[in-house]
């Protein structure tokens, strides 16, 4: 099964129908390579009836990947040049088509490739081309194969101007051409592993029988606060231009296109919760918004967000559910992207293995927060000029540098705080019976600190009305919210995981808009 759904992702881009059949000749492959079996390479096959010698594309990472027998086999490699080493009479093309992190090299030369001098010349670095030729055992070190190709067609050329020459590029540079930085390793490496990720995501929680739903991005409720909102709108940009109330004072939006303010949402939450209150297990996944002024390496301003919400659950049922969710999707994306791992592990990051076998391997932490504060202020007493913010009590929302400390130094490993003061968490998280906290949860992870926030919802209806009172919230703005309290009100409870983070914390990503094609933060929409 395995090596099917591997022969399925390395298909990209190709015919349906030649999709399939490849597909079925890729797993055979595998299913041979398994039992030892005499190797047969039908995946090369020609169409009965086409022109002779007109292999369909193999996919780098199918090539790569392959068993012996592809020696001496006709391949069509289809990619984008990376490096190009000219030798007189005899060229190294080194082909990236993005399956997979290593190229194929591709070796063209005056006696074998077609047109060779005039091909050449018209191939540099970031070319697209389309190379057949026959499968060899590579002279070359580092790689298994390469391709003695008979005719090289330029598909795309590319000139001098190109800005992805051979050399290290800083991060900071490729975000200026975030429009062409997928064509580096890293970048690519971060590409393939978010999507492993997201993959996984949708497998883990259909495994789990949940119902995936998509809860809406324009909202009319400033929902839960949980951050500054962006407003949609289509009234006229020039404030002189807005229609105004009787006042003049306040701006009218009866004549917006929703007829009252609408923004983009900060999370799918309170939506999820009317599902699960239907469905019993659901989750969203999809793009949040928030207008915050934050310029670190943790926010963006739209971001993706996994929000299970589960009915008939407490806090702890979310503990476990992240937890399992977590490591599920960590090992899927080593599993499926095992070139890639090797990369951020060797180039990016050498203690990202040890980091990753520990979260996969071992039971996360859980502490409450009472017990969180204690551990902190007992460190912070020995040295309180080390600390940015050194007072810690009972209340304190705490900083990046508290999280870190917890998470990286003290336990080396990710911790779920939980039941922390009410008055620093939302007003839908549930009232514990101490008066002072409620059921709320935060897992803090190494190198990222906060990467979910969760809690138990209260879904005590006049319980849920003081918190609102309390937080300043009109009922009849959450009429239909407090109506899940009315009408069959159950235990439930769910949790956010900042998607981008997962991607940098699994990949060593130390900034947040690397993890992301195309990041919007304050003063940035480029692309
Ligand atoms: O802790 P938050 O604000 O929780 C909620 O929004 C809840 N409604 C979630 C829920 O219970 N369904 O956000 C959840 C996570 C954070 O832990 C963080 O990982 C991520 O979303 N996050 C951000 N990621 C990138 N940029 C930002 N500006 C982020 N704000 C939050
Ligand atoms: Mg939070």
């Amino acid at each position: 099964m395995r090596s099917q759904a591997l022969g399925c992702r390395l298909m990209l881009g190709c015919q349906l129908v030649l999709a399939c059949r490849a597909l079925s000749g890729g797993a055979r492959l595998g299913a041979r390579r398994l039992a030892g079996a005499a190797p047969r390479v039908a995946f090369m096959s020609t169409t009965v009836g086409a022109p002779a010698a007109a292999p369909r594309r193999t996919m780098v990472r199918t090539l790569l990947e392959s068993d012996e027998a592809i020696v001496s086999s006709p391949v069509l490699i289809k990619g984008w040049v990376r490096t190009v080493r000219d030798q007189k009479t005899l060229s190294f093309i080194n082909v990236n088509d993005g399956s997979s992190l290593e190229g194929v090299q591709i070796v063209a030369d005056a006696e074998g490739t077609a047109d060779y001098a005039a091909v050449m010349a018209r191939i540099g670095t970031g070319a697209a081309i389309a190379a057949t030729g026959t499968v060899a055992r590579s002279q070359g070190k580092g790689q298994l194969y390469e391709v003695q190709a008979s005719s090289i067609e330029v598909v795309g050329e590319c000139d001098d101007s190109f800005p992805l020459q051979k050399k290290r590029h800083s991060l900071e540079f490729l975000r200026s051409i975030a429009h062409l930085r997928a064509r580096t390793n890293t970048i690519g490496a971060i590409a393939r592993v978010r999507s492993a990720l997201a993959q996984a995501t949708h497998a883990f929680f259909a495994n789990e029988g949940f119902t995936y739903v998509q809860t809406p991005l324009i909202t009319a409720s400033d929902c839960e606060g949980a951050g500054e909102m962006f407003r949609v709108s289509t009234l006229p940009a020039q404030l002189s231009a807005m229609p105004r109330d009787e006042s003049g004072k306040e701006l009218d939006f009866s004549k917006d296109f929703f007829g009252k303010p609408a923004f983009l949402t900060v999370s799918g939450q309170l939506a999820a919760e009317t599902y699960a209150c239907a469905l019993g297990s659901v989750y969203t996944f999809g793009p949040t918004f928030r207008a915050e002024n934050s310029q670190t390496n943790r926010h963006l301003a739209e971001f993706h967000m996994i929000e299970p919400e589960i009915a008939f659950a407490d806090l702890f049922d979310v503990m476990d559910n992240a937890e399992r969710y977590v490591k599920y999707v960590v090992r899927e994306a080593r599993e499926r992207c095992p070139g890639d791992f090797a990369f951020f592990g060797s180039l990016v990051d050498k203690e990202l293995p040890a980091r990753l076998d520990v979260l996969v391997n071992e039971p996360f932490e859980r502490v409450p927060y009472t017990t969180a504060i204690e551990l902190l202020r007992a460190e912070i007493a020995k040295d309180p000029s080390k600390w940015e913010f050194p007072q810690v009590e009972f209340g304190t929302d705490l900083a990046s540098e508290h999280e870190r400390w917890l998470t990286e130094s003290h336990f080396r490993k990710p911790v779920f705080v939980y039941n922390y003061p009410r008055e620093i968490k939302s007003f839908y998280m549930r009232d514990n019976e101490d008066g002072k906290t409620v059921a709320a949860t935060d897992l803090l992870v190494p190198g990222i600190g906060e990467l979910i926030g969760g809690s138990q919802r209260e879904e005590r209806l006049e319980q849920l009305k003081l918190k609102m009172r309390e937080s300043g919230l009109k009922e009849e703005d959450y009429w239909w919210y407090l109506d899940l309290r009315r009408f069959g009100t159950v235990p439930h409870a769910g949790y956010g995981l900042g998607f981008e983070r997962l991607v940098c914390y699994v990949t060593a990503t130390a900034n947040i808009r690397d993890a992301i094609a195309f990041p919007r933060f304050p003063g940035g929409c480029e692309f």
